[in-house]
């Protein structure tokens, strides 16, 4: 039991201690000496503390490390010294070069490297004063950058804090964002299961993750670092790059452990060789190797030019390119019913993979780059996981290439394929498309969604070939016999299977719409849907209009919806639900209940919210919303330009709400 504030000061900063330890040992040396269990019992203590004693919290404890949204955008900030990017070499001929101008410049007969991968991500820069983490930016023009810190802090690898092992304090240390493969595969097959776009390539991924608004988005995303240099130290005394690299490590930083130290040309070109064989065992990629002088001092009498120093240099792998032949355009339709013209190629082999497929990714891409069937073109296996179609020979054009359509309905249903405003993407709309099936009814059974525990993919996958199950519905109308006759197994795992799917029933509005699958309308967007209107009948009713004025339902997530509710064949499935006794409102016992008996005061205008429309939230939870405060007023909610009930309230004690506040009262639910 903490009993004064000097001893709780003192806890809190034992706790930070441990935790940024237990950090360091998860995060950077991948060695955790702890379980989850611990890690956040620690946590948890710290967060107590620092609640009942805020003005103790730190921007380095490490509970800061998910700072609430800010919704201006990122500001501008200049580099300590421009970061400069580097110069690039492509065989060993130019690599020979640059190390003859290197030794020439310094007048020497060897020079000693330290070679290093280059991770393809992003460079950013960090700057720490008294050890602590005060700004993070992205590389942005060289000179100028976004102060990303908010978002950085959430990168576990990063300390928010030098460790007392490094003689550093006042630094800045630059480093490449980047996802690794692992991470962003999952996150993609999550993206696509949300109906949302992937990601081309864990760059692209790394690259928008890094800019994205909300640091609570950020720390979902699996991107870590790897520091490369220490560009400013002042009053520390180091001799190579080598250690800076090492002095950084020790600061808690993950530096890479495939640098090594080279001398001479031969070892440097044996590194690149090595490792052109190996990098595709990484889980990250890389688009090169960086060759670096070792010495400090060497390196600052080499000096830089305006855009590239001469110390070091990229050498670049080649991005393998073929050519060959494009046999059909074929189209596929994926889960949220999204139609992708696939280009089926003469079969060629492509650093070690036989590629005989490339996706055209959309029809506005097509015609951009002029594909047609028939045509030879250059395809590419870069950074890209999926082979892309560089270009089209048009030489080799001679006049039998056929201009492909996308088609207007969907391949496999024959159903519209719409095209939404603003979506490159053709649609199928239809929810109970075969190609879709499968997939939807994977999801309906999800935890995230109706939770049917034993209703997995292959079960699902013989009960759609079996035709048992052609709709969502259907899932509702299984038998024993029906379950037992596609797949052998026992009794009493079809009597479970079949009490999960009765329960499902009773998970309430928002499940049923996540469920539903609705490209845009995520967790977030369900929740919000279900307790803004209560009842699925309320929801098929609203227009895009009003949709759209909801909070956090922007007009895409509106169009979405209404696009959906609009087919009929998706009215009938919501139908069908509901005569299975599927239930369609919110579970009013218990979230409903949630203002139960409080009485509540507006004032001043809210930004998310009309008047109305606040009152009728409330209300909804089982408030009342009263005109003027008196002493059995609960809460005063207060917008922009509150009068004078804001200083009644506080004279009377009443809890004040600002608007995030109202929000999260009602995020509660
Ligand atoms: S050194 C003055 N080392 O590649 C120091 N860069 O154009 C310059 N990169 O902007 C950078 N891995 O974002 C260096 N091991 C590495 C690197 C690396 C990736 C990125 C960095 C830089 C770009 C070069």
């Amino acid at each position: 039991m903490v009993e004064s504030v000097e001893e709780a000061k003192e806890r809190i900063a034992e706790l930070r201690e441990e935790i940024r330890y237990h950090d360091r040992k998860y995060y950077v040396e991948d060695h955790p000496e702890i379980d989850d269990h611990e890690y956040d019992m620690l946590m948890a203590e710290l967060k107590t503390l620092e609640e009942k004693y805020p003005e103790q919290i730190t921007s380095d404890s490490p509970t800061q490390r998910i700072a609430p949204m800010d919704t201006a955008r990122f500001q501008a900030v200049e580099h300590k010294t421009p970061m400069l990017s580097l110069d690039n070499t492509y065989n060993h001929g130019e690599l020979r070069e640059f190390h003859e101008r290197v030794c020439r410049l310094l007048g020497v007969d060897d020079v000693e490297y330290v070679m290093e991968l280059k991770m393809d991500g992003l460079g950013v820069a960090l700057l720490y004063e008294n050890r602590v983490l005060q700004r993070g930016a992205t590389r942005g023009d060289g000179v100028m950058g976004e102060d990303i810190t908010a978002n950085l802090k959430t990168i576990r690898s990063i300390p928010l804090k030098l460790s007392d092992q490094t003689v550093l304090s006042n630094i800045e240390a630059r480093g490449e964002v980047y996802m690794p493969r692992d991470g962003f595969e999952a996150m993609n097959e999550e993206r696509l299961k949300e109906g949302e776009e992937p990601f081309a390539n864990p760059r692209n991924a790394a690259a928008g993750t890094v800019r994205q608004k909300d640091p609570k988005v950020v720390a979902q995303r699996p991107l870590d670092i790897s520091v490369y240099h220490l560009s400013h130290h002042p009053g520390v005394e180091l001799k190579t790059h080598w250690e800076c690299m090492d002095e950084l490590r020790k600061a808690g930083f993950r530096v890479s452990e495939n640098m090594t130290k080279v001398s001479g040309i031969r070892e440097a070109l044996e590194y690149i060789d090595l490792w052109e064989n190996k990098k595709d065992e990484l889980n990250y990629e890389i688009d090169g190797i960086v060759i670096k002088v070792n010495d400090l001092e060497q390196q600052e009498r080499l000096g830089a030019t305006s855009k590239h120093p001469r110390w070091a240099i990229a050498y670049k792998y080649p991005a393998v390119r073929k050519t060959t032949v494009i046999n059909d355009i074929d189209v596929q339709v994926g889960r949220t019913g999204k139609l992708t013209p696939v280009a089926m190629l003469e079969p060629v082999q492509l650093s070690g993979t036989t590629v005989s497929r490339a996706s055209l990714h959309n029809e506005d891409e097509i015609e951009r780059k002029d594909v047609r069937v028939g045509d030879t073109v250059l395809v590419e296996k870069a950074g890209e996981i999926i082979p892309q179609v560089v270009k089209v020979i048009t030489e080799k054009r001679d006049g039998s290439q056929k201009i492909f359509e996308m088609p207007r309905e969907c391949p496999v249903c024959g159903s519209r394929a719409a095209r939404l405003e603003e979506e490159v993407a053709r649609r199928c709309v239809n929810a109970q498309c075969p190609a879709q099936l499968k997939e939807r009814l994977e999801y309906w059974g999800s935890r995230d969604a109706m939770d049917i525990e034993g209703l997995g993919p292959k079960l699902l996958g013989k009960l759609v070939d079996k035709g048992a199950v052609r709709s969502i519905a259907d899932i509702y109308r299984l038998g024993k016999i029906q379950l037992v006759s596609v797949e052998r197994m026992a009794d009493k795992s079809a009597r479970n299977i079949l009490k999960a799917i009765q329960e499902s029933k009773e998970q309430g509005l928002a499940r049923v719409i996540q469920g539903l699958g609705i490209k845009y309308v995520g967790k977030r967007s369900a929740d919000i849907l279900a307790r803004h209107y209560g009842t699925m009948d309320r929801i098929m009713e609203a227009d895009k209009n009003e949709l759209e004025d909801i909070h956090e339902i922007g007009p895409k997530i509106a169009e979405s919806i209404v696009s959906f509710l609009e087919d009929e064949r998706n009215i009938e499935l919501i139908e069908r639900l509901k005569e299975a006794g599927v239930r369609m409102d919110v579970g009013v016992d218990e979230v409903l209940t949630l203002l139960e008996g409080k009485k509540f005061v507006l004032t001043g205008s809210l930004d998310g919210y009309t008047r109305d429309q606040a009152a009728q939230l409330i209300e909804r939870y089982g408030g009342r919303v009263t005109s003027s405060i008196s002493g059995s007023t609960d809460y005063l909610v207060v917008g922009s330009k509150p009068g004078s009930k804001l200083d009644k309230a506080k004279k009377l004690g009443i809890t004040v709400l600002d608007e995030d506040g109202f929000r999260h009262l009602l995020d509660q639910g």
